[in-house]
């Protein structure tokens, strides 16, 4: 048996004895199966498996997803991370519906003109709803192929990238009915047994073949990204109520943190808080600076300082929402502004 064979033959078996078969997405409809993987991007297994039945209880066709407002997406997706994803899933349904007729083409290339569809999840669509012969290549599998096939290069750099590409296709079962075992394969073996630190070599199917391994290099391979650097981002919240206790909320603009969200009026700088709040009629007196907390997104550690005060203003000077606590779930709010609420 030559390598590839070997190791798609290896995989394949593995995954029906001892790989993750009780996923809810782990079915042939595109449509699932897109939401899903857009889900998994950069998030949790455990995470998705709690947002996904309740989005495919909302939305249940692509049809019902295009036709939906924007804010009603996001609220169902807030808490998930990452919005321009939910922004784009709300604009590939439209795709689907517009460019489409509908039906979720099968052919990879035509699934990577989806807004927030790459090449590797184009090619799980269409690997795991069509049975195509496509390779996935995330993080995951990398790590995997880095280590199996020893190779050895900047994980930032485009050519090796490339090359890891290359080796993916190569390694293909032939047969189209393998190809939604082998996929999953390729995730569960990344996931649950080659995983970054402490790999479970003793489980794994590719022990023997491991070059990696062999050579005795499991916690040099893959090569490490350089860390991306960290901004620091002082924000200030401004949080009114009203007489009845309802929340001033505003949309966020469509790009930049929590783009498309609902959030308390929120300031990179002091001064506008100030401004802001005195256009209500609020004097600075009256604000009551709270304890500064941190908030860490992928390139960026939001340091926020919550305003509150006791002054009611007039509402009508408002361009945001009034909101009372109870309605607040009825609304996408950022992570840990859910949080700061919760705790009164
Ligand atoms: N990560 C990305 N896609 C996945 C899938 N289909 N199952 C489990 N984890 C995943």
């Amino acid at each position: 048996m030559n390598t590839s064979s070997s190791f798609s033959q290896r995989l394949i078996d593995w995954q029906r004895q001892h790989g993750r078969h009780d996923l809810p997405w782990q079915v042939k409809d595109p449509y699932s199966v897109w939401l899903s993987e857009i889900m998994l991007q950069q998030t949790q297994v455990a995470a998705v498996l709690d947002y996904y039945p309740r989005f495919l209880e909302k939305f249940p066709t692509v049809q019902a997803l295009a036709a939906a407002p924007q804010d009603e997406v996001l609220s169902l997706w807030a808490g998930l991370g990452y919005y321009s994803r939910a922004r784009n899933l709300h604009k590939a349904a439209q795709q689907v519906v517009g460019q489409f007729g509908g039906t979720f083409p099968s052919e990879r290339k035509d699934l990577e003109t989806l807004c927030g569809v790459g090449r590797s999840t184009a090619a799980a669509i269409s690997a795991f709803a069509f049975n195509r012969r496509e390779t996935i290549l995330d993080g995951n599998v990398k790590r995997v192929l880095c280590r199996v096939f020893a190779r050895d290069g900047n994980p930032q750099d485009k050519k090796f990238e490339n090359s890891l590409w290359v080796l993916a296709e190569s390694l293909l079962p032939s047969e189209n009915a393998d190809m939604p075992a082998y996929t999953q394969g390729l995730m569960d073996l990344g996931a649950t047994v080659c995983k970054r630190t402490k790999p479970l070599c003793h489980q794994c199917p590719m022990a023997d073949i491991c070059e990696a391994k062999k050579q005795n290099r499991i916690a040099e391979l893959p090569r490490k990204k350089t860390a991306p650097e960290v901004q620091t981002l002082p924000l200030y919240w401004l949080i009114v109520r009203n007489r009845n206790g309802a929340i001033l909320l505003e949309k966020r603009p469509a790009k930049g943190i929590w783009g498309g969200l609902y959030c308390v009026p929120c300031f990179e700088k002091l001064d506008d808080l100030y401004a802001y709040a005195e256009r209500f009629g609020i004097v600075s007196d009256g604000l009551e600076e709270q304890t500064m907390f941190t908030h860490r997104l992928t390139h960026r550690l939001l340091m926020i300082t919550p305003f509150q005060t006791q002054q009611r203003p007039s509402e009508h000077l408002s361009d945001g929402l009034w909101v009372s606590s109870e309605h607040l779930a009825d609304y996408g709010l950022p992570k840990p502004l859910i949080k700061y609420l919760a705790k009164g």
